[in-house]
């Protein structure tokens, strides 16, 4: 009953503590009610669902139901959560009560029992041994691959620009961050960017597939006899083929590498030819089978790829549609970084361009739902729940939320203020969860907060980006992340700026260089 509701939300904005109101009303929903709340049960809802990116009926359904409703779905049933209260008790407070359901399902054919779908001791054992290898010092390095990365994207665009052709840039983007992610978990030159080749290719093939078991009503992969007659199915059978031969190879390769070093591992270890993440697992002496460790290695590509690509991609989109944010974006790149490739220290100082991201990540949160199944009976917010309940948890929802956000369909970085704490799902008490949270809380947050910094303010500081002519129009479809339906048609023209007023630090550079140049023979 509404009254209820109000009294708990009384008792939180008094300052009491979630979890004692959660095992205050719990009890009093359980056994008080008799168990007799029901679920609110969306009505006249599959025709509306199908056809489209499904999270954006459920945003209307979520404004009629509220936080918590129930959708059949032909014979199945599906628990949508859009209520931060609940989000946080699923995800965080009582974690151990739910696995990845049906998630771990679709993606067991490509990530086996990587670190997303893996539940129970793998995962726990996985996740111990891979968050270290993320260190600090991991990421400081990375800083330096995303810049030369995006430099090469740089060069690709000049020769577009002084062509005058139009870029797709979903596409740029989505190659940008395979090399990328490659070279960071497994030093892997995939080099999408410059030219296609098998390996690329496959990747790409088994991404479109777990894409489309995603979102496939009928799971017809499940029929043993269509494996080996479907041509589609078999071009995936291949794709798999290459990219495991691909990863064994390199763990061959990095074993050596580690057998030959004189191995001092330690806290912070990194080998500075090869700072990648299985480089450390190997050096770390991480007892695993070689199984496991491709299924972590291909479920972190997945992970880090397609993620990043489309925050770039929905970042590119919505500054084309805010000049405003551009010129502030293009004020701070040029004073904080003048014509230099960024470094670590300048995360720190690049602020406006982390709200822009952080704004991006609002809008268009990657993925737009997180899919859980619950282990045991629980009680969600009023309502008790069974074991086995399939659940979507409506990111989108939350980030779009009308009672959370003042206006919260526009892009607005300026709602985050400068002098503020970085937006994370804890300080916005999980209205915001672009990195999702408690214990299955992403491991590449930090990572991919910097790459995107990088990259957005490598591009808008070399060149203007705006909507190309007669390009078609920005819908959206989806995934495992929210994707264009026919591209983001843009054109690029170099930027034309004011002179840089040299600062004392790049005088002192000039001066270095210089001196350099003058006692080479
Ligand atoms: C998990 C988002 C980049 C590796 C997650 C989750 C979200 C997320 C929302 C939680 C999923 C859930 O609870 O069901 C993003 C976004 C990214 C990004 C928006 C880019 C902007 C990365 C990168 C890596 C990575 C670069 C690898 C270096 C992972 C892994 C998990 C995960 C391994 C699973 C963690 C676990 O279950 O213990 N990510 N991610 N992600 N992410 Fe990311």
């Amino acid at each position: 009953p509404g009254w209820v509701l109000a009294l708990r939300n009384g008792l939180s904005n008094l300052g009491l503590p979630d979890e004692f109101l959660e095992r205050l009303f719990s009890r009093w929903a359980g056994s008080g009610s008799g168990g007799r709340l029901k679920i609110p049960q969306a009505r006249g809802s599959v025709d509306a669902v199908a056809g489209q990116a499904f999270f954006i009926p459920l945003y209307e359904l979520f404004l009629t139901y509220g936080g918590i409703f129930r959708l059949n779905f032909g014979p199945k049933s599906f628990l949508i959560i859009s209520d931060p209260d609940i989000a946080k008790h699923i995800l965080k407070n009582n974690s151990k009560a739910y696995s990845k359901g049906i998630l771990a399902e679709i993606l067991e054919f490509v990530m086996g029992k990587g670190l997303i779908p893996a539940d129970g001791e793998v995962w726990r054992v996985r996740r111990r041994a891979i968050v270290p290898a993320l260190h600090q010092k991991y990421v400081a390095a990375m800083i330096n691959l995303f810049g030369e990365a995006s430099f090469r994207l740089c060069e690709k665009l000049d020769a577009a620009a002084s062509d005058g052709e139009d870029v797709e840039m979903e596409s740029i983007f989505s190659r940008l961050t395979l090399d990328i992610i490659g070279k960071a978990v497994f030093n892997y030159e995939f080099d999408s960017l410059t030219h296609d080749n098998g390996i690329v290719e496959a990747v790409y093939v088994a991404l479109r597939e777990a894409e489309m078991r995603s979102t496939s009503p009928i799971p017809t992969w499940e029929i043993p006899i269509w494996k080996n007659i479907s041509p589609r199915q078999r071009k995936v059978s291949e794709a798999l083929k290459l990219i495991n031969t691909t990863l064994d190879d390199l763990i061959a390769i990095c074993k050596r590498m580690v057998e030959q070093e004189e191995l001092q591992f330690h806290e912070e270890y990194m080998n500075e030819q090869d700072p990648s993440i299985l480089h450390f697992l190997l050096a770390s002496g991480d007892d695993v089978s070689s199984k496991q460790l491709r299924d972590d290695l291909m479920t972190m590509l997945i992970a880090g790829h397609e993620t990043s690509a489309a925050v770039l991609t929905w970042t590119f989109y919505l500054l084309s549609e805010a000049p405003e944010v551009v010129a502030k974006l293009q004020d701070e790149v040029d004073s904080v970084l003048g014509d230099r490739f960024p470094t670590i220290e300048d995360m720190k100082k690049l602020k406006y361009t982390t709200r822009v991201i952080n704004e991006s990540l609002r809008l268009y949160p990657q993925p737009p739902v997180l899919i859980r199944r619950s282990l045991e009976d629980d009680v969600l917010g009023m309502y008790p729940i069974k074991r086995g309940e399939d659940i979507f948890i409506s990111v989108w929802n939350l980030h779009r939320s009308p009672k959370h956000w003042v206006d919260a369909e526009s892009f607005n970085p300026e709602r985050w203020p400068l002098d503020g704490p970085n937006p994370n799902e804890s300080n916005q008490n999980f209205s915001y969860l672009p990195f999702g949270g408690g214990p299955r809380k992403c491991i590449g947050d930090m990572f991919a907060k910097f790459e995107t910094v990088v990259a957005t303010a490598m591009l808008i500081r070399r060149f203007n980006f705006q909507m190309a002519l007669g390009a078609p129009p920005v819908e959206m479809t989806t995934g495992a992340t929210i994707h264009t339906t026919k591209g983001l048609k843009m054109t690029v023209t170099p930027r034309t700026r004011p002179p840089i007023i040299p600062t004392l630090e790049t005088k002192v550079v000039t001066r270095d260089r210089d001196l350099q140049l003058s006692s080479t023979p």
